[in-house]
């Protein structure tokens, strides 16, 4: 009888013998599902890193090349023995995937190709966005939204148009991404922790961004201190082109380690309701004195989203540069609005 007991899977069977779904996971932590949009070099290392921190109950993958998403959601699932973690993975080619998810993380879209304007890419991501934030509406209609998409800023505005979502609950993923590369530099130049580098890389997510030195400090001391001036300019300028840097060592693709890891921060302060201060592409209404546009920016995350953008003191130059940032995402907008269709 105890052993009878000790083989049945506890919760298996409800009084009566009726079969009652077997809990699994994510005892401890508040999301249900997160779905994955893409099933690429980004999206499949964010399903891997999701389900490895055991965020959620369960984490689908979604890609329209059958078999693509299936095959990648089985391989993570599989190293569960090995890994520990309790996390459900499954791959899918439908939308209807998306149904009753708590987070939506958008990877899908094109990257540039040889040949393609910006534009090109600009309006064939749209389209794929605006298919997507249509299945988010109607089927996980409270869910959160992080884009990913590229060019990020542009597309998380887009998203969070076709979505109609409060603002708050569509953001994207740049500012973490860039600051971890800024931050990796800085520790290597100093010989320090990588964690104790903190500071911010704000905002657009392309050449105008801006790596904010007089924010950032190793444990506090300021970094202005720490390094003498050119090769703190060296190292701005490194961050700056970091991601061209990854895409012109691989010759083919582009990031995905530091993009996946940056995404999954951003999925764990909802998911554990960390009200972590990051730098995240957000919807400015009127702090520094922008309105009615995303872009790099610190704000709070936590379970309900983004809780606030906290408008941080600039220098001069910094303003000026975040100024300028703004003015680049503004003309990809233009652009966008007077795509066809
Ligand atoms: C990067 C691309 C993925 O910065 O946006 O690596």
């Amino acid at each position: 009888m105890a052993l009878r007991r000790f083989l049945r899977f506890p919760g298996r069977e409800a009084k009566g013998g009726a079969r009652v779904k077997r809990p699994y996971g994510a005892g401890m932590t508040g999301l249900g599902k997160v779905v994955v949009l893409g099933a690429g070099n980004v999206g499949g290392s964010l399903a891997q890193r999701l389900a490895e921190m055991d965020l959620a109950k369960e984490v689908v993958v979604f890609d329209i090349v059958e078999g693509l998403p299936q095959g990648k959601a089985l391989d993570i699932q599989e190293s569960a023995p090995i890994l520990g973690f309790s996390t459900r993975v499954t791959g899918a080619t439908s939308l209807d995937a998306i149904a009753g998810a708590d987070v939506v993380v958008e990877t899908a879209g094109l990257a540039r190709k040889p040949g393609m304007s910006r534009s090109d890419l600009l309006g064939k991501n749209a389209s794929i966005i605006r298919a997507h934030a249509e299945a988010v509406r109607t089927k996980a209609p409270n869910s959160i939204v992080v884009v990913v998409t590229n060019p990020v800023d542009v597309m998380t505005y887009w998203f969070r148009k076709m979505v109609g979502f409060p603002p708050a609950r569509v953001f994207g993923e740049s500012g973490t991404l860039d600051t971890a590369r800024f931050r990796w530099f800085v520790a290597d130049a100093l010989g320090v922790a990588p964690r104790d580098v903190t500071g911010f890389v704000l905002g657009s997510h392309g050449d105008t961004m801006v790596p904010v030195l007089s924010l950032t400090s190793v444990s506090g001391v300021p970094l202005v201190k720490l390094l003498p001036a050119d090769q703190l300019a060296a190292i701005v300028e490194r961050s700056k082109q970091g991601g061209g840097e990854i895409v012109n060592l691989l010759k083919t693709g582009s990031a995905f380690y530091a993009p996946s890891a940056s995404q999954a921060e951003l999925v764990r302060a909802i998911a554990r309701d960390e009200h972590r201060l990051l730098p995240v592409s957000v919807h400015l209404n009127g702090e520094f004195g922008e309105k009615d546009v995303y872009i790099g920016a610190p704000a709070v995350l936590g379970r309900a989203g983004v809780e606030r953008v906290v408008e941080v003191d600039l220098t001069a130059g910094e303003r000026t540069a975040f100024t300028a940032s703004v003015a680049a995402v503004r003309e990809d907008l233009r652009i966008l609005s007077e795509l066809p269709g």
